[in-house]
């Protein structure tokens, strides 16, 4: 389902983000990449969503080359995947309740849908009190919670999440991989980036970047 191919990013002379990166992830699949600050995790993900592209290399999502799909290609395949940014990335004028809701609106689904869907995903992770608020009043740790929840909301296939727990306590952290692993059982495929073991790890295949290179443990 994603599949890169010697995949390399360098985005100045002689800084390799990534050196010739293969990887295979199945459907289904639940695959950590582990690695320090710096190895490579973010340039990963982003190369997967077009955010950036790889200086050499092939990426494919369900068979299509990402290269080859166009403006209107990767935005139509972006509606099959969730993204949770490292920086959050809400649009922080907004109420907790807009940006949980914006992708739904944008996939034209009704207010009715919208609400209910709003509000169960706020009481699955505990954020339905600061529905009202806005966005650059929360907490690093809800910002997160929120993020997560605008990613998920649309069900999507794939999920690829930049260090989803990387501002929360150990058992916040804890909850929300667990949810995320509910998901996965209902056949959502993911990649997680983090640069440290969190919890659960252990359940999930784990990949490991060193700058920007595969290494096995
Ligand atoms: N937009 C950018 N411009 C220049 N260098 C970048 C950019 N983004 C990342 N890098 C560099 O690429 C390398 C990998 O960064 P990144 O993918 O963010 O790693 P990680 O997420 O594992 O911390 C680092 O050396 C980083 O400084
Ligand atoms: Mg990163």
């Amino acid at each position: 389902m994603i599949v890169l191919e010697g995949v390399t990013k360098i985005y100045h002379e002689n800084v390799y983000a990534l050196k010739d990166v293969s990887l295979h992830i199945s459907k289904g699949e639940c695959c950590f990449i582990l690695g320090p600050s710096g190895a490579g995790k973010t340039t990963l993900l982003k190369i997967l969503y077009g955010l950036e592209t790889p200086t050499n290399g092939q990426v494919a999502l369900y068979d299509r080359n990402i290269k080859k799909i166009g403006r209107s290609g990767l935005q139509s395949l972006r509606r099959h995947i969730g993204f949770v940014f490292q920086d959050y990335q809400l649009i922080e004028n907004w109420t907790v309740y807009d940006n949980a809701a914006v992708i739904l609106e944008i996939l034209g689904k009704s207010s009715g849908y919208i609400k209910n869907r709003v509000w169960q995903m706020l009481r699955w992770v505990g954020l339905q009190h600061k529905v009202y608020e806005r966005a650059k009043d929360l907490s690093g740790g809800e910002k997160q919670l929120l993020s997560i929840i605008r990613a998920t909301i649309h069900d999507p296939d794939i999920l690829l999440a930049d260090e989803p727990v990387g501002s929360l306590d150990e058992a916040a952290a804890h909850h929300v991989m667990n949810m995320l692993f509910k998901l996965n059982k209902k056949g959502m495929t993911m990649l997680i980036a983090s640069h440290r073991e969190g919890p659960l790890i252990d359940l999930a295949r784990t990949i490991n970047l060193d700058k920007g290179m595969t290494v096995t443990r």
